[in-house]
């Protein structure tokens, strides 16, 4: 099971290297491959690993008047280094191991749209 993942996350990882000009749809991919399940495709957090057993909800990230009180600094620190590091959610997983910079930048400016919003 466990290599079945990996693979297809070899296989991702080899489709979003192929080019920057869909930098656009890359970022949904990335999205859509890790965090949806928690935040849903949508951004509104009601991805389909959310249980009633999760002591906190995933982040909506629809609702602008929440998303707006955020720096980017903050959501880009929260996406590299995990919720604690904003004493936030241990179930919000540090991500900076395994995506770039720039896969980090894309997924704010994703977040940044589906919000609405401007950090302050
Ligand atoms: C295993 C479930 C899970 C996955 C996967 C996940 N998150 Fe989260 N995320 C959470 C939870 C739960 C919170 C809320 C933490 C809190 O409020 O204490 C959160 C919070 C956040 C926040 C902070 C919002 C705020 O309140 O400032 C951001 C930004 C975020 N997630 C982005 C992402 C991105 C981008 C990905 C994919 C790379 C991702 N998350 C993947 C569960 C997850």
């Amino acid at each position: 099971m466990s290599r079945i993942v990996m693979t297809a996350a070899v296989a991702l990882g080899l489709a979003l290297g192929a080019g920057s000009a869909a930098q656009a749809a890359d970022t949904k991919q990335v999205f859509d491959f890790y965090c949806a399940q928690c935040h849903g495709e949508k951004g509104d957090g009601k991805g389909i690993n959310v249980t009633k057993d999760f002591a906190t909800d995933p982040r909506n990230f629809t609702n602008k008047e929440d998303m707006e009180k955020r720096s980017d600094e903050d959501i880009r620190g929260v996406i590299k280094d995990g919720g604690p590091s904003i004493s936030k959610s241990p179930l919000m997983p540090p991500w900076g191991a395994t995506l770039t910079a720039a896969e980090v930048d894309g997924l704010l400016a994703y977040i940044r749209k589906m919000c609405n919003c401007k950090g302050k």
